[in-house]
């Protein structure tokens, strides 16, 4: 289930016309990650080198911006859809990248200790445990290796989260980690230094229903447990759709999203040696 579609709410007909013009809007949220994975090249202090990594690689657009950097000895695309892998693969040209894994972030099927950089661009706000995945970047970290990523914090979709508060008390969207916890559970999984900042980019929507299948086509799934389900979902769905309607701007609906950028280092630990 999508973030808030019930997918009784629509006919077959409604979905498929809505999907055509929630595919331009695909590429407009590929935009955003690409500004997003840009604005993170610019946020990191220190330039990467020696092997690195990329998580979540997608398309492999910042995994084509990362070979660019002259010191980057061997690079590492890694995602959880091999599709998404096949596609980066296609995208790099030769020999530009040294390896594929098709892994989950939470459990990265890599040897410790042997990366000096792991990078991820809007793929880790998916990943239901942030801790796992911190220890995992950590145990794969050598001795001050850098983690460098941008996930969404929690002013993200607060305009639909605010539609769906006057509708119902269910969990619709997704709960994002604010940059506080972000820093905690980084300090707890072996980092320092960890520099923390964000922005909000606001995207325009013709309706409410467009970005919401937007989103189901970019796999943003609501993955929390108190989303409601079923018939009884319709009556809150439109309610929802009415106090989003009362957001409109001349450009269209808004809908925000917070990047937050990461950048920490793997901490010297005693038995690094
Ligand atoms: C928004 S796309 C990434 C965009 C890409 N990093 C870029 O810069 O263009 C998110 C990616 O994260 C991947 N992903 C989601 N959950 C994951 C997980 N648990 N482990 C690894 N990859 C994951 C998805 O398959 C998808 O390819």
């Amino acid at each position: 289930m999508a973030i808030g579609v019930p997918t009784d709410g629509f006919n077959k007909q409604t979905v498929q016309q809505s999907f055509d013009v929630a595919s331009k809007h695909y590429d407009q949220f590929t935009s955003m990650q690409r500004t997003i994975g840009n604005h993170l090249l610019a946020f990191q202090q220190e330039e990467p080198s020696g092997n690195v990594l990329d998580i979540g690689a997608g398309t492999g657009y910042l995994t084509r911006k990362l070979r660019e950097f002259e010191h980057i000895e061997k690079l590492y695309a890694l995602d959880i859809a091999l599709g998404m892998l096949m596609q980066t693969r296609q995208n790099m040209a030769g020999n530009q990248l040294n390896g594929t894994v098709c892994a989950d972030a939470e459990s990265l099927a890599i040897k410790n200790n042997c990366l000096n950089a792991v990078y991820s661009n809007v793929a880790l706000q998916w990943c239901s445990n942030l801790p796992l995945v911190f220890k995992e970047a950590s145990r794969v970290l050598q001795k001050n290796g850098m983690f460098v990523f941008s996930t969404f914090g929690p002013r993200t979709l607060q305009e639909l989260k605010a539609s769906w508060s006057v509708a119902d008390n269910a969990v619709h969207v997704n709960e994002f980690v604010d940059m506080d916890a972000i820093r905690s559970l980084l300090g707890s999984a072996g980092f320092s230094e960890i520099r923390v900042s964000s922005e909000e980019i606001v995207m325009y929507y013709p309706s409410p229903k467009q970005l919401m299948l937007g989103l189901k086509g970019m796999g943003a799934h609501n993955m929390n447990q108190g989303r409601k389900l079923g018939l009884t979902g319709v009556t809150a769905y439109k309610a929802m759709l009415r106090a989003y309607e009362a957001l409109r701007t001349d450009n269209g609906i808004p809908a925000t999203f917070q990047a937050v950028y990461v950048e920490a280092k793997r901490e010297v630990r005693v038995n690094d040696g």
